[in-house]
């Protein structure tokens, strides 16, 4: 009973979790951006896969339903702080 609670709440895990906790938005509507890239360069970077913490406990990467960042996309937060990946291509002005 306590194993199924601790699987239910994002919050609880039966496995060590990293100390520092970077989500990324995994709503399909931000699944059209870049976010994916953004996702892989976490994964690559880390060495680990979503839901995993690397294996020094540093990081946690996860995903959540909402980052509250919907009309900034490309947008992780990183332990509770809004971090949003900078715009590419740039508009020139004359
Ligand atoms: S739906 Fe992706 S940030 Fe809100």
């Amino acid at each position: 009973m306590v194993e199924g609670v601790a699987s239910f709440y994002s919050s609880l895990s039966l496995t060590p979790k990293g100390r520092n906790t970077i989500r990324l938005c995994g709503n399909i509507v931000d699944r059209f951006s870049r976010l994916d890239s953004v996702q892989a360069a976490f994964v690559a970077e880390l060495g680990i896969k979503m839901g995993q913490a690397s294996h020094d406990r540093v990081f946690q990467l996860g995903q959540t339903p909402c980052t509250d960042l919907c009309d900034q996309a490309d947008a992780a937060i990183i332990d509770d702080k809004a971090v949003i990946a900078p715009a590419t291509g740039s508009a020139s002005s004359s």
